[in-house]
């Protein structure tokens, strides 16, 4: 029984995680700790094993050997269901938007999918005063108040990717995982993705895959570079630009 406070509870650690399909070992012992409000990337050159790890922390593939944890509870064996309900949330690629719907009825519509009545007609959600409520604040805190009333049709391809991850937040996640937010975006569109990441919940924990290294560096606070599904090195931001070994791998050659 653990009985330290949730506070000093990492939100997710991972030890020994490993995976091997066939012969090839995708993810190595990795050994990592988030606690709550971290914000850490995950950095490596490709097929370095950084979505295998995301597909085995959510539980889309079972692990080889190793444990998850999630707020100290081994999390290993669940599926991906239960480790949402306890905290974590992760956006897909594929698109979940309705282009046809306003910002705030696919906000509405991502809330009121989390619970469990379906076959509800509109007339009768729209008068949830407290889904209303749970949708203007997540909107307010991802700035998106002003273009609530917009099809998200007219939204620019980064304010689409943007707002998925707003959806991602109607779960009340705990830890968000983002496999390369800023991909097929602009430069000016990723220092925008960069800049509504750094505004969300300070308590939020945040797990990112990203080759732009101008966001890594902007929403890190640690980063860890994979190779060859191995940890090569953790640091900060400064330890990790300064770092030989990985200039070597990684920022000399991308
Ligand atoms: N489902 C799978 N079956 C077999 N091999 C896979 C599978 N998924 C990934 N791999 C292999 O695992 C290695 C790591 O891939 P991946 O995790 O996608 O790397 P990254 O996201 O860092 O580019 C690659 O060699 C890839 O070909
Ligand atoms: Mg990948």
């Amino acid at each position: 029984m653990n009985t330290q406070k949730n506070g000093n509870l990492p939100v997710l650690e991972l030890k020994g995680l490993s995976k091997s399909f066939g012969g090839l070992h995708a993810v190595r012992d990795v050994t990592l700790k988030i606690m709550p409000g971290d914000r850490k990337a995950i950095i490596g050159p490709n097929g370095a094993g950084k979505t295998t790890l995301f597909n085995l922390i959510t539980g889309i593939f079972p692990s080889s050997s190793g444990q998850v944890l999630l707020f100290g509870q081994d999390v290993t064996s669940w599926p991906s269901h239960r480790r949402t309900a306890m905290g974590m949330a992760r956006t897909f690629q594929i698109t979940h938007l309705f282009p046809k719907l306003t910002v705030l009825d696919n906000v509405l519509l991502a809330i009121k999918g989390l619970r469990s009545s379906k076959f509800v007609m509109w007339r009768f959600l729209s008068s949830y005063s407290e889904v209303y409520d749970k949708a203007h604040h997540l909107l307010e805190q991802a700035a998106f108040m002003d273009r609530k009333d917009t099809e998200v049709r007219y939204l620019s391809h980064g304010e689409q990717r943007q707002l998925e991850i707003v959806l991602g937040l109607a779960s009340d996640p705990k830890i968000l995982l983002l496999d390369e937010p800023a991909a097929g975006l602009s430069s000016g569109e990723s220092t925008e993705m960069a800049e509504f990441l750094m505004k969300l919940d300070p308590k939020l924990a945040i797990l990112l895959i990203e080759h732009d290294m101008d966001v890594v560096f902007d929403v890190a606070h640690n980063i860890s570079v994979l190779h060859f599904g191995e940890v090569l090195e953790s640091g900060s931001p400064a330890q990790i630009r300064d770092s030989a070994k990985v200039q070597e791998i990684y920022l000399g050659t991308d």
